[in-house]
């Protein structure tokens, strides 16, 4: 599952990439595969793809970091940097049926279900709503995951009050000598104090997306405050982004896990491009460089 999808994201950079050059290090630095089969490459990923969704609109594997949502978005990509709109009806169907296994994405079929799976369909919404001429329903999908997202995202009243709410630990309120405002919790079990890579990662580039799509100033703070817990929490001295970190104030608290996956630094790359792109913001622009 996951190779398709790779490929598509590495043709459609290529797609959009016209005038970025690879450096000279790399063993195929130069991609010379014409522009019409480039896009037929990318097409063809997708349909394979596509062709392993369920009849919920999951994939069949084990959905735990959002790779179905991440499908999506890359349906609509796709459709953004071909000028098309194929993807179109398909998505506004797969989204109408992931939706009746729970409001706002919030459900996957698991008894804790992970918070970056519900945000990859958000994520997706935000750009389906730019690639199909502002089409509100997609704009619509893209605001109801914001907010089962920010059901689970530390808030400056939650982490002041040390509880938050469905949650069965005392939180902890700073660690790394900085706030815990901003993380987003890994799922929604009320033992689990793990707060999390991608989720914030997810919920980032969500907030900026939202940001950037309504003018509403309550994303940007949003976007803001998951920015800053991942650089104080989870980015490790090269500025990668870690796993998780445990809130929980009573059992090790702030003990980061260090495992550290592309996707994580990736949603962070894409919430800082956003955000900065928008904002005009020399220490974000600065941030992601
Ligand atoms: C890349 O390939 C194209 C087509 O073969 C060629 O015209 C161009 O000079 C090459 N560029 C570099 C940097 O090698
Ligand atoms: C995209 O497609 C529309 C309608 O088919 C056309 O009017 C427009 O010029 C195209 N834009 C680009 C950048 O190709
Ligand atoms: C779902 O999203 C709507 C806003 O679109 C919000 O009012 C509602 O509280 C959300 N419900 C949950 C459970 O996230
Ligand atoms: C909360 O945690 C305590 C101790 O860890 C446990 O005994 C209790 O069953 C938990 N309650 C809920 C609602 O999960
Ligand atoms: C902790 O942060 C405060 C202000 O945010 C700063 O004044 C202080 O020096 C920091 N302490 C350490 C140990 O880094
Ligand atoms: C720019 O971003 C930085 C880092 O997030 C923030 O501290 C600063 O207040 C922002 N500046 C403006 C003008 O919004």
């Amino acid at each position: 599952m996951a190779i398709p999808v790779l490929v598509v994201v590495l043709v459609l950079t290529a797609i959009r990439g016209v005038a970025q050059v690879a450096p000279a290090s790399w063993r195929k630095s130069n991609i010379t595969t014409p522009l019409a089969e480039r896009v037929r490459l990318a097409g063809a990923a997708l349909d394979t793809a596509i062709d392993r969704l369920r009849i919920d609109g999951y994939f069949f594997t084990n959905d735990a970091t959002g790779i179905t949502g991440d499908l999506y978005a890359q349906m609509a990509l796709f459709d953004m940097a071909t000028n098309r709109s194929k993807y179109e009806n398909a998505l506004g169907q797969y989204f109408k049926v992931v939706l009746q296994s729970g409001v706002n994405f919030s459900n996957s079929g698991l008894t804790h279900p992970f918070i970056s799976d519900s945000l990859a369909f958000g994520h997706a919404a935000a750009h389906a709503y730019t690639a199909y001429g502002k089409n509100p329903t997609f704009l619509q999908y893209a605001v109801d995951s914001w907010w089962w997202g920010r059901e689970y995202t530390l808030s400056k009243q939650a982490v002041s009050a040390g509880k938050f709410p469905g949650m069965n630990f005392t939180l902890v309120k700073i660690c790394h000598n900085a706030s815990m405002v901003g993380g987003t919790f890994q799922n929604t079990d009320p033992q689990n104090s793990l707060v999390e890579g991608y989720a914030s990662g997810y919920f980032l580039v969500l907030s900026a997306l939202l940001a950037e799509a309504t003018a509403d100033p309550m994303y940007l703070q949003a976007a803001t405050e998951s920015s800053t817990f991942i650089q104080s929490q989870l980015s490790n001295v090269q500025k990668i982004v870690q796993a998780d970190i445990t809130a929980d104030a009573n059992s090790s608290p702030c003990s980061v896990i260090s495992d550290t996956d592309p996707t994580e630094s990736g949603l962070m790359f894409e919430g800082l491009a956003v955000l900065a792109s928008y904002t005009k913001n020399i220490s974000t622009q600065n941030l992601g460089s």
